[in-house]
């Protein structure tokens, strides 16, 4: 699939499910890069994508150094899913709901990752549900590693919760469509 059938699948999981593709057009290379700037490939431990909808972030991460059996992506959409095990060979893509990722990581046998990349559309989810899974997967992550997360507002999708996580603005990436924040959430 080149850049303009994904485009075009894109497009049309929008229109079927505008709610749970929550952006107007696919993820810039450029944001992807810095979403998986984010990745220590060096520590050697899996990472995991969640809602990697046309795979623009999946390459970056593999082109970060990681290797694709250590790449855990998360996606709901079987559309999605079926071009996606196509062009990245040796991913693990598992089809399921983020919500359910405690089970899913303990199905796949591991209980660290180095980093979560998520392009998840976290605004659509009702706010307590967002602070519980966010909570999810920080259980996953070692001491000082994050989840890094993009949205479209000017606040963090999921406020600071004393004592439980931290969030911090990494950087505004203004190549993308619409610019969008990266945040850094932490235990
Ligand atoms: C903003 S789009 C990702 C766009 C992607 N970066 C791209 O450029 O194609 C959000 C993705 O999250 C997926 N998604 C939404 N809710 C999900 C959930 N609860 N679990 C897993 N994937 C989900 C959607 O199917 C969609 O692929």
């Amino acid at each position: 699939m080149d850049g303009s059938q994904s485009k075009l699948a894109f497009y049309m999981e929008c229109l079927k499910n505008p709610k749970r593709v929550g952006a107007i057009a696919p993820t810039s290379a450029w944001m992807a890069r810095k979403l998986a700037s984010v990745i220590r490939p060096e520590n050697g431990l899996p990472v995991l994508e969640l809602g990697p909808g046309t795979g623009v972030i999946t390459k970056a991460i593999l082109n970060r150094g990681v290797a694709p059996e250590n790449l855990v992506s998360v996606e709901y959409s079987k559309t999605f899913l079926s071009t996606l095990r196509q062009r990245y060979p040796g991913v693990n893509f598992v089809y399921g709901d983020a919500f359910h990722i405690s089970r899913i990581a303990r199905e796949a046998g591991i209980d660290r990752f180095d980093t979560v990349v998520s392009a998840l559309p976290l605004l659509n989810f009702p706010a307590a549900d967002r602070t519980i899974l966010i909570n999810r997967i920080l259980d996953l992550l070692g001491p000082g590693r994050p989840m890094v997360q993009f949205s479209y507002g000017l606040s963090p999708p999921v406020p600071a919760q004393a004592g439980r996580f931290s969030v911090r603005h990494l950087t505004t990436v203004m190549r993308n469509l619409p610019p969008a924040r990266l945040w850094l959430y932490y235990r």
